[in-house]
């Protein structure tokens, strides 16, 4: 069995869209922001404030290539600024099959207005910020997808039946 690799943007839905699939799946799950803040016994947040993005960015590619040597039958969720690297979309690829959560810069609004373990939406313009780094990523995510799921304005009912209607 492949592993299950879900991408997208900060707050679309990876990490609740992971727990929830791995128990109908019946396969255990792995986030890898979670997978690096273990690691380093520190937040994102500390992460980046101490040692900056590129040092994160470096665990990130880190924690995929370990994962490459371990079981071939879980649900991996990956940080939001994950795929932008070719070198990971290229070790995602070998590591299983890649959904893309897509949602609308408003759809992800909505769900980290409140949130402050995000750094890179911290500010006075986080919807302005949103749209850019959206605008930057979106066909870096598509690049890394097999297959691309629409989240906005569905339930995670729907969201789940659609990843498991595809996975092969
Ligand atoms: C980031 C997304 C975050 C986390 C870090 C950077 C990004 O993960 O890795 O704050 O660059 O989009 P989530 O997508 O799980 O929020």
């Amino acid at each position: 069995m492949r592993n299950v690799i879900l991408i997208g943007f900060m707050g679309s839905g990876k990490t609740t869209v992971g727990f929830r699939l791995s128990y109908r799946l019946r396969r255990t799950v792995i986030d890898t922001d979670k997978e690096i803040e273990r690691e380093e016994q520190r937040s994102i947040s500390d992460i980046f404030a101490t040692d900056g993005e590129a040092y994160f960015r470096d665990r990130e590619t880190l924690c995929l290539q370990k994962l490459l040597g371990s079981t071939g039958s879980q649900i991996i969720s990956v940080g939001g600024g994950l795929p932008l690297r070719q070198e990971n979309r290229e070790l995602l690829h070998e590591l299983g099959q890649v959904f893309y959560l897509s949602a609308s810069a408003e759809t992800i609004y909505e769900r980290v207005k409140y949130d402050t373990t995000r750094p890179l939406l911290q500010g006075d313009d986080p919807m302005g910020r949103i749209r850019t780094l959206l605008a930057e990523r979106d066909s870096c995510y598509r690049e890394a997808a097999d297959v691309v799921i629409d989240v906005n304005g569905k339930g995670f009912e729907q969201i789940l039946c659609e990843i498991e209607r595809a996975v092969v």
